[in-house]
C-alpha cells in the first residue's frame, strides 16, 4: 500500500511550478545540492551506468548524469506536470531515446520498474509521510549508489514544515512536507547495504550519498 497523497502533489507540483522550474534550471544550471550530490556521484563513476531517478522533476539530475557519461536514465515522478516539461526538455536535448519517464508514485510502480546502478532522490523523501515505504524500496532499486537530498533534521525545518503544513490544511489540499530523522534514514539504508560517502548539511537542505559494501549482497 502506498501512502502518496499524489493528488495533492497535483497541486503543488503544477505546470506553471514545472515551467518556472525548468527556467531556473535553464538559467543558473542545478542548484546547489544537487550540484554538489551529482559531483559526488561523478566521482564515483558513471561511466555506461544506469540511473533511476525517483521524483524527477524537470529532468536535472538525468540531464547532468548522462552528460556525464550515464548512459540511461529512468525517471519516476508522480506529478503529470512535471513529466510533461521533462519529456520536453529532453527531446530538446536529443536525449529522449535515452530517458524514459513513468508517471505515478514510485511506492506503487516498484515492482514494474527495474533496478539501476544509481538511484537519485532529490527533495522526495519530504513529500511522503512514511519515509521507510520510500526510501525503503529505492534503496532496494539501487545497485551501486543512492543519493539522497533532503530537508536539514533541525528545529527550524520542523518548524518551517509545520507553518507550510498549516497553510496547507486551511486550502484542504492533501500535499504535507515531512521533516524525516536523518538517523532513521541512515540506519535504514545502511541496513540494505550501503556504506556513506558523503554528508553534507546545508542550512535547509542535505546531500548524501551512499554506495553499495563490497560484502552486501549483489542486486538483481
Ligand atoms: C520538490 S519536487 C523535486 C523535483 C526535483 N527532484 C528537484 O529537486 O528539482 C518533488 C518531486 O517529487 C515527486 N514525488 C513526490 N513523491 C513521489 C513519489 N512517491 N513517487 C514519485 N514521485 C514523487 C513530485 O511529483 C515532484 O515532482
Amino acid at each position: 500500500m502506498s501512502s502518496c497523497d499524489c493528488s495533492g502533489h497535483q497541486n503543488v507540483f503544477s505546470d506553471r511550478m514545472a515551467e518556472r522550474d525548468l527556467k531556473r534550471y535553464l538559467a543558473d544550471g542545478p542548484d546547489g545540492p544537487t550540484r554538489l550530490l551529482v559531483e559526488a556521484i561523478r566521482l564515483q563513476g558513471v561511466e555506461a551506468a544506469t540511473v533511476l531517478d525517483i521524483g524527477g522533476g524537470v529532468g536535472a539530475v538525468q540531464f547532468e548524469l548522462l552528460t556525464a557519461g550515464a548512459s540511461s536514465a529512468v525517471s519516476v515522478d508522480a506529478s503529470p506536470a512535471f513529466i510533461a516539461v521533462a519529456r520536453r526538455e529532453a527531446e530538446r536535448r536529443g536525449l529522449a531515446d535515452r530517458i524514459a519517464q513513468r508517471e505515478g508514485d514510485f511506492v506503487a510502480l516498484a515492482p514494474e520498474v527495474a533496478s539501476a546502478d544509481v538511484v537519485t532522490l532529490v527533495r522526495v523523501v519530504c513529500c511522503y509521510a512514511v519515509m521507510p515505504e520510500l526510501l525503503g524500496r529505492s534503496a532496494h532499486h539501487a545497485r551501486r549508489m543512492l543519493g539522497v537530498v533532503y530537508p536539514r533534521d533541525a528545529w527550524w525545518t520542523r518548524t518551517g514544515a509545520r507553518l507550510f503544513n498549516v497553510a496547507h490544511r486551511l486550502t484542504r489540499d492533501g500535499f504535507r512536507i515531512h521533516v524525516h530523522r536523518e538517523v532513521e534514514m541512515d540506519r535504514l539504508i545502511r541496513d540494505a547495504g550501503f556504506e556513506r560517502q558523503l554528508l553534507r548539511r546545508g542550512p535547509l537542505w542535505q546531500v548524501a550519498l551512499y554506495v553499495r559494501s563490497p560484502e552486501a549482497p549483489a542486486q538483481p
